[in-house]
């Protein structure tokens, strides 16, 4: 890429922040996602922290407006924080009916990447007294939730938090809850889905999915938003293994977040918590796949499906040596990688949302990992492939890995930041 492009994505990526900003929180793009997404903004705020220090602070400030405090749901963050009414997304506030109103949220979480997108803007400020004063306001509140992931998702202890709506894996249509999904009834009352007015169908969930989805959301309201009840008789119950991962490596960066800046949380609680996971990892390994996939909590079953969040294992800290054949060979055969489902798989579908698109921000955590690893020629690998994608498509929701073309929404605020962390 010449310095001239790199300088031209720069500050498109920029611009496409400061167009998506809603003054102290950004949509992730304008009309098909008008509020604040949980992982959306923690990696928007990664993206913030290179050119705006105080905005990406705020960033955070705003998602902690959404989360919930006392109670068996306290130190929940909810996948959206709908701080402004907007009519063009389904489902909205009152569809998720939750008893939090200022301001309302959804009922469900999101991969928890905080503490690690925190520690690496701390780690990237020059304003390192702001940098520490806002870390000592959020960082308490992010243990609070880890807290929340570990005593609520995973009530016995196992090492393996689990998640109860395909929405908050963030993942939504991947292949690997296909068989969980298909036990959820299908919800009958009427809605009205409004993603199609903006993406085209071929690049969305199918209508399958959403009547699903929208049965499990219902369920919760009509579990009072009971932990304990959702956690016994949610119809659907999986182990997604890049929860696992996000979750594990997000304790790792809060214990030492907390550390270096004397911030007093319950270390000892977290610690424990890292160590049963660390014990049980190795229940999500597919032999037969070479690489770490998800598990049904209803059936007890692995889930034989290559979707791509296993390889979040070395950003984990927890990679097997020979899952580096995997990823490599995935890449042998996607022109652009890493697809979220291995090409040519059965149910890889090249533009259809989480079903065989490539996604930046997960490339970002991927190539991170890597090299952490040691796996310094994988890293590479990744990395190449997410500077072309940028290169010639700009920064799209997510993009074909056949083709390189870009998918879904566009003027992206997560690919921009990604762009904005990975240029350098
Ligand atoms: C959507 O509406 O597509 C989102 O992914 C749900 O959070």
């Amino acid at each position: 890429m010449t310095p001239e492009r790199r300088d031209q994505l720069t500050r498109e990526a920029q611009a496409t922040l400061r167009a998506n900003d809603r003054g102290g929180y950004t949509q992730p793009t304008a009309g098909l996602y008008p509020f604040q997404w949980d992982w959306d903004a923690a990696v928007t705020a990664l993206g913030w922290i290179t050119f705006d220090e105080p905005r990406a602070w705020e960033e955070f400030r705003w998602l902690l407006k959404g989360q919930w405090h006392d109670g068996p749901q306290d130190g929940f963050i909810p996948h959206i924080v709908f701080h402004q009414r907007a009519d063009s997304y389904f489902p909205g506030p009152d569809e998720w009916g939750t008893p939090k109103t200022d301001p309302p949220t959804s009922s469900i979480s999101q991969p928890p990447l905080h503490a690690t997108m925190l520690r690496w803007m701390w780690q990237r400020a020059r304003d390192k007294a702001a940098a520490a004063q806002a870390l000592r306001e959020i960082v308490p509140a992010i243990a609070r939730h880890h807290a929340w992931w570990y005593r609520t998702r995973d009530p016995q202890a196992s090492g393996l938090v689990m998640t109860i709506h395909p929405w908050e894996t963030g993942r939504d249509n991947a292949p690997s809850w296909d068989e969980a999904l298909a036990r959820v009834p299908r919800t009958t009352r009427p809605y009205q889905r409004r993603d199609l007015d903006h993406v085209a169908g071929s690049q969305r969930p199918t209508q399958d999915f959403y009547d699903r989805v929208v049965f499990l959301m219902d369920f919760n309201r009509e579990a009072n938003f009971d932990p304990g009840v959702i956690a016994r008789e949610c119809p659907f119950r999986v182990v997604d293994a890049a929860i696992v991962f996000i979750l594990h490596r997000a304790t790792s960066d809060l214990l030492a977040l907390a550390d270096e800046l004397s911030i007093p949380i319950d270390a000892a609680a977290l610690r424990a918590a890292r160590a049963r996971t660390e014990v049980a990892a190795p229940q999500l390994w597919s032999q037969t796949l070479g690489l770490y996939v998800n598990l049904d909590q209803v059936s007890g079953a692995r889930i034989e499906q290559p979707v791509h969040g296993g390889f979040l294992s070395w950003y984990a800290g927890i990679a097997a040596r020979t899952q580096a054949h995997t990823l490599s060979a995935w890449l042998d055969d996607a022109p652009f990688g890493v697809p979220s489902t291995r090409v040519g798989a059965d149910r890889f579908e090249a533009q259809r949302y989480w079903r065989g698109p490539v996604w930046q921000h997960m490339n970002l955590l991927f190539e991170a990992g890597l090299r952490e690893q040691g796996e310094t020629a994988l890293a590479d690998r990744v990395r190449a492939s997410s500077l072309a994608l940028f290169d010639a498509s700009g920064f799209h929701e997510y993009y074909d890995p056949l083709t390189g073309a870009g998918l879904g929404g566009t003027r992206f605020s997560w690919t921009a930041a990604s762009w904005l962390h990975m240029r350098s």
